[in-house]
């Protein structure tokens, strides 16, 4: 199985890609924890992404198909994998389909963006595992540490307003348009490809209205 999880800039993305991997075995595949790792290792990529990333910018389209297409091809993807904010322009849409690598499903996490502005200011992450939570809708055991391994949490670079607001608007000129790209492909190919659901929900709601969009697959 192979799912896109699609959606502005804090809509839930790693939250529920991190329910869909334990419920159906994904690998998940979130470019923006690569670029995070590689900054923090301060690779080539790392230090070419950073000042990108902290732009609240995209990176370059070269750089991150070339990292994604790389990583499909490992072993563990074999079984199934989904993208977790890739592909994030109609570029990096067409590079996959271009490498063979159609969705099953491409799910569209909706969220108006009071919602998410509102969101951004809560959230923390584990930086070595990617674990989100939110201060208030989500919130660890423990205040400032990891539930599993009781490490502390961190606030992302780019969680600060103007970044966010910056992401949300490259996000409807950039990002928006792959829902119609797939859109197209769907229709011209004959597939039942993309699927909407309500992020504005809570977790559980959200978490079980992809799991009812995927249910033929389980
Ligand atoms: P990336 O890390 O992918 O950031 P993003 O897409 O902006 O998405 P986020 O991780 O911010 O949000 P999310 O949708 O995963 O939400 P989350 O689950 O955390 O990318 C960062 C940067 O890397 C980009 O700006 C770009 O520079 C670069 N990059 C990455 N991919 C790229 C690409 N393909 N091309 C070019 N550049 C790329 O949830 C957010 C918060 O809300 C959390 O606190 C969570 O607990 C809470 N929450 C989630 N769901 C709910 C809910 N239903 N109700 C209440 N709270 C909720």
């Amino acid at each position: 199985m192979k799912i896109i999880l699609l959606g502005p800039p804090g809509a839930g993305k790693g939250t529920q890609a991190s329910f869909l991997v334990k419920s159906f075995g994904l690998v998940q595949i979130s470019t923006g924890d690569m670029l995070r790792a590689a900054i923090s290792e301060q690779t080539k990529l790392g230090v070419e992404a950073q000042s990108y990333m902290n732009a609240g910018e995209l990176v370059p389209d070269e750089l991150i198909i070339a990292l994604v297409l790389a990583r499909i091809k490992q072993a563990d993807c074999a079984a199934g994998f989904l993208l977790d904010g890739f592909p994030r322009t109609e570029q990096q849409a067409a590079a996959l389909l271009t490498a063979g690598v159609v969705p099953d499903k491409v799910i569209n996490i909706m969220v108006d963006d009071d919602i998410i502005l509102a969101r951004m200011t809560g959230r923390l992450f584990h930086p070595a595992s990617g674990r989100v939570y939110h201060k208030v809708s989500n919130p660890p055991k423990v205040a400032g540490f990891d539930d599993v391994t009781s490490e502390p949490l961190a606030v992302r670079d780019d969680d600060n307003v103007a970044t966010v607001k910056k992401r949300l608007s490259i996000y409807h000129a950039d990002t928006a348009p792959v829902i119609a790209y797939f859109n197209n492909y769907a229709v011209t190919k004959g597939l039942d490809l993309c699927a909407f659901v309500d992020g504005s929900e809570n977790l559980q709601l959200v978490r079980a209205n992809i799991a009812k969009v995927l249910s033929a697959f389980s």
